[in-house]
């Protein structure tokens, strides 16, 4: 799709905010090279950082420390870290559907298989219980939770989130939470599972999102199970030895005197939300849930006798880029995926043109 794109195209492609770092964590990154920040650090990374990630989930789980926490290139970085850790050939991990595309790959490279449990529209986007128990079986190690959801939008409520921990609890299963949209919530706060009554919980976290560093390659993995973390930690000198060491003094810094960016985002997000779904479930043949996370609407299109993929080349004709729903899963078809990392005005504008699209090939 983007290949295809003209360079005039309004682009609800991409996945990564149109923003850019604080100023603080900009000017302290420099600082930190001017400095002679540019060294190796430890494995598990600069310990004020991983100190200031623990405090950062005082409301969730209290008494954790450094240990607890290891920085990692990415969110990226860790999902492969927690597999690899976790899963040897012939065991299999419960993945969402549709779903962030690199989970499966992730898992074949530990040799492992990917079994997909469906994440519905009718169900605004949150698995049944019923479903997984379909999947679960003796080889399975672990379960992955993504919520706020990329592509789907899909958050959780405390109900939903304890049935899903029964569920691993019941079956024995490790949580890898992928909770890097935690911080891009529109109605009350982030439902986590960190703080659960359960040791088998490994939280996935990024600053890619929540302060619109995406191209800097940093995040984390967090847990309350310390032995997890050790073993964790030793996969992470196996695949990177450390992360990268100025950047961590100006992410710290942008957690210490900008603590409130991901809020402002976060509201921004909110607004450009409300727009894109007021102006999608206006449209012939379309039906958009409102995610209360994230930076995605995942609407169900319907144009008679046609893919998911014909009807977002079609869009991409008249200016618009956006995924089609297939690239997220088989169960993604008949969606697409408009991520609004873009200007309200740009919104408007691109909405009316899959508005003008949508009635053409409605033949209205
Ligand atoms: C659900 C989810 N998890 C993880 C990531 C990885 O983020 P990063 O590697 O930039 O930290 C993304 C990026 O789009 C995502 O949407």
């Amino acid at each position: 799709m983007f290949d295809l794109a003209g360079d005039d195209a309004i682009s609800f492609g991409l996945g990564e905010p149109d923003f850019q770092p604080p100023k603080i964590a900009i000017d302290t990154f420099h600082q930190a090279m001017l400095d002679g920040h540019n060294k190796y650090t430890t494995t598990a990374g600069l310990p004020a950082l991983r100190e200031k990630i623990a405090r950062s989930w005082d409301d969730y789980q209290n008494g954790m420390s450094e240990a607890n926490v290891c920085i990692t290139m990415s969110g990226t970085n860790a999902l492969l870290n927690l597999f690899l850790t976790l899963v040897n050939p012939g065991e299999n991990v419960l993945l969402p559907e549709p779903y962030f595309p690199l989970y499966g790959p992730d898992v074949t490279i530990c040799g492992g298989e990917d079994r997909y449990y469906p994440c519905k529209f009718e169900n605004e986007f949150i698995p049944k219980v019923e479903d997984l128990e379909k999947l679960v079986d003796e080889n399975t190690v672990a379960i992955l939770y993504n919520f706020p959801s990329n592509p789907t939008g899909g958050t959780l409520n405390h109900t939903q989130r304890d049935e899903l921990l029964d569920f691993a609890i019941k079956n024995d299963l490790w949580i890898i939470s992928d909770e890097v949209y935690d911080r891009i919530v529109f109605e009350g706060s982030h439902v986590s599972f960190m703080g659960v009554d359960y040791n088998k919980v490994l939280i996935v976290n990024s600053f890619s999102k929540t302060f619109a560093m995406t191209g800097w390659r940093i995040g984390y993995i967090i847990s309350s199970n310390l032995e997890a973390m050790s073993q964790i930690t030793k996969m992470q000198y196996y695949i990177t030895a450390c992360s990268n060491d100025a950047m961590q003094y100006a992410v710290l810094a942008a957690m210490e005197e900008a603590s409130d960016y991901p809020e402002i985002i976060a509201k921004e997000f909110k607004e450009r939300c409300d727009l894109i779904v007021d102006r999608l479930n206006q449209m012939p043949g379309v039906e958009c849930h409102k995610p209360k996370g994230a930076i995605y609407v995942f609407p169900k299109v319907h144009v008679d006798g046609m893919s998911s993929e014909e009807i977002a080349l079609e869009l991409l004709k008249d200016g618009v880029l956006c995924s089609p729903g297939s690239a997220f899963g088989p169960s993604g078809e008949g969606h697409l995926r408009f991520a609004y990392t873009i200007s309200k005005d740009d919104i408007s504008l691109g909405m009316d043109k899959v508005e003008a699209t949508l009635k053409r090939l409605n033949g209205l």
